[in-house]
């Protein structure tokens, strides 16, 4: 197995220097977006991209010609092209685990089997194996073939998981809602907070439902206390409609029926009782959050179909095929990562907003937190030495239009850089007219008035000019300059959708590189996880308590006297 080289300190590197430099040199001069626009006619033609199927504006940035080049060159310094090779081919690059990081396998398609073999295993053969299984499967249940113990067909689908388990499922389940056409709803159950269960339980038919218990590795407290409570409700259920009798044997058949798991732990899989015929596999490659395109988005092959399946696989590996191959100059998937670091570390960015202008991709921006701050929200590289520069920006976002009458006036006016991508597509699903006014293009006016009124600003004179009293001219005006990107698509399809997610986990990966960080473990989660277990005791047990801090103490009391 190749080594991974250490990381390059990029801050030392001649390459960030010159970025610097450069950073300051526009300070100096003045960044102005409006200037830069008059001043240069073909800006927006030179700082716009393809790739797949999606148009990208880059224009809007506070980048210029040089910016790209230096940005290019940094990433070069930090070798983002080799270890995005060495990710693609299987080198154990997630150091701390060491392991190979190859959710870009879960894409490729069958024809290129036997031409990645990691680890004595040949990858893509594996992934085709497991995608024809569930693709079989889930034709049985769409059709109606499959029927749960009492003979009905499935129309629910309860998906039980968390994290990357989950996140990923739901985003997509929600935005591809259009696409559901096989009568099956399905319902995602992720908190182990129980009223989370129980409102997603609420008014589901047990002998018309199928659970699905998704986790990585088979031990998530959550999803297992979930997978447990759901699995006596479902007994329970179906015994009181009469559809089984209470016996073990009836129990188990029900449990058949009725439960199939995803997981790369498949003997933990069986130990819960689910038949590991009906289970499906994963492999320790697949991060939780890089994870959806696995079997992890079983729930989604049985709502959508195999054939859109396909093609949102298909959607991450144009994006996989683009970011291989394109020089980084050119490269708008490297670049957007690129101009990440250039907000975070040379303007000081702490955050950055992703804002779709379509309600479907309304999860979207909770699925990139995961994706893009698990990732990166790190203070150690990957060979154990400290970060030498910040890292880790907060995504965040809502749909637009609905954040343009909550946050965005922080974006607008308030005193921090908050770089933002929308994005947005000419066609939408259901067309709707205000009198004869096509309401898509009104929804569309205001994403292109956002990233205008972001840019261009409005002076105090163009405020005055509209009758402003002079007293609250300052207020009215817009400093502009503040950085966006415009994704803009045709068409929310499976394709596109595929596309997004993959942009995104390669900008993450891109970030993660010029920091030095391994994006793809996650050890910041654990002692959370750790102190739950040691700590829950202490409700009841005046031992663990006393072995509290006194602030513990102090809330357990709290609750003590409130039970
Ligand atoms: O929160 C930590 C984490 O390990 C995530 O990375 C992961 O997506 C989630 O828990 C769920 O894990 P699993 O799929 O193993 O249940």
């Amino acid at each position: 197995m190749a080594s991974v080289p250490s990381p390059i300190d990029a801050v030392q590197t001649p390459e960030w220097k010159a970025l610097k430099e450069h950073h300051d040199r526009l300070e100096e001069e003045g960044i102005s977006l409006k200037d830069w626009f008059a001043a240069d006619p073909d800006r927006v033609n030179k700082l716009s991209f393809e790739a797949g199927d999606l148009h990208f504006d880059l224009s809007k940035n506070l980048i210029t010609d040089e910016t790209v080049k230096l940005l290019a060159d940094l990433g070069r310094a930090v070798r983002v092209e080799e270890r995005r090779d060495e990710m693609f081919s299987g080198v154990h690059i997630n150091t701390t685990e060491d392991r190979a990081v190859l959710h870009t396998a879960l894409r490729r398609p069958a024809s290129e089997k036997g031409t990645l073999i990691v680890d004595g295993q040949d990858v893509v053969a594996d992934v085709h194996e497991v995608l024809d299984r569930m693709y079989a499967f889930a034709e049985e249940v769409r059709s109606g073939a499959w029927k749960g113990v009492s003979g009905k067909r499935i129309e629910h689908v309860v998906s039980v998981g968390i994290g990357g388990s989950d996140l990923g499922p739901v985003m997509v389940y929600e935005a591809l809602k259009p696409y559901a056409d096989a009568g099956i709803d399905c319902r995602y159950i992720s908190n182990i907070d129980p009223n989370d269960a129980a409102e997603k339980l609420s008014g589901l038919d047990p002998e018309t439902t199928l659970v699905i218990i998704v986790s990585k590795t088979f031990t998530t407290l959550e999803t297992l206390t979930n997978a447990r409570e759901i699995k006596a409700w479902m007994l329970a259920a179906l015994k009181d409609a009469g559809a089984i009798d209470g016996s073990a044997e009836q129990d188990a058949e029900a449990i058949e029926k009725h439960f199939v798991a995803v997981s790369t732990a498949l003997d933990l899989v069986a130990e819960f009782g689910i038949n590991p015929e009906n289970a499906f596999g994963f492999w320790s490659w697949v991060g939780g959050r890089y994870s959806v395109d696995s079997a992890v988005g079983l729930s989604l092959i049985i709502a959508f179909g195999p054939e859109r399946f396909q093609q949102f696989l298909e959607g991450f590996h144009a994006i996989d095929e683009y970011f291989c191959s394109t020089p980084l100059e050119e490269n708008v998937v490297a670049l957007m990562g690129l101009m990440n670091v250039w907000y975070v570390n040379f303007f000081g960015a702490a955050s950055h907003a992703v804002l779709p202008y379509t309600q479907y991709l309304h999860r979207f921006p909770a699925y990139l937190q995961q994706l893009t701050m698990e990732s990166n929200g790190k203070g150690v590289r990957w060979d154990g030495t400290a970060v030498t520069s910040t890292t880790g920006e907060i995504f965040w976002g809502e749909p637009g239009t609905n954040g343009q009458h909550a946050f965005y006036q922080l974006i607008h006016q308030g005193t921090q850089m908050i770089p933002a991508d929308f994005i947005a597509f000419a066609n939408t699903a259901h067309p709707a007219k205000d009198g004869d006014q096509d309401v898509h293009e009104l929804f569309l006016g205001n994403f292109l008035a956002q990233t205008k009124a972001l840019a261009f600003g409005k002076t105090a004179d163009e405020v005055r000019a509209e009758g402003t009293p002079e007293e609250i001219v300052p207020a009215r005006c817009f400093t502009g300059n503040r950085p966006t990107t415009s994704i803009f698509g045709s068409e929310l399809t499976p394709f596109a959708l595929g596309e997004l997610i993959a942009l995104y986990e390669h900008i993450t990966f891109v970030e993660g590189t010029v920091w030095g960080i391994d994006s793809y473990d996650q050890w910041g989660v654990e002692l959370g996880k750790q102190l739950a277990k040691q700590i829950t005791p202490a409700f009841h047990d005046d031992e663990a308590l006393a072995a509290q801090d006194a602030s513990t103490q102090a809330l357990i009391q709290f609750y003590r006297a409130h039970r």
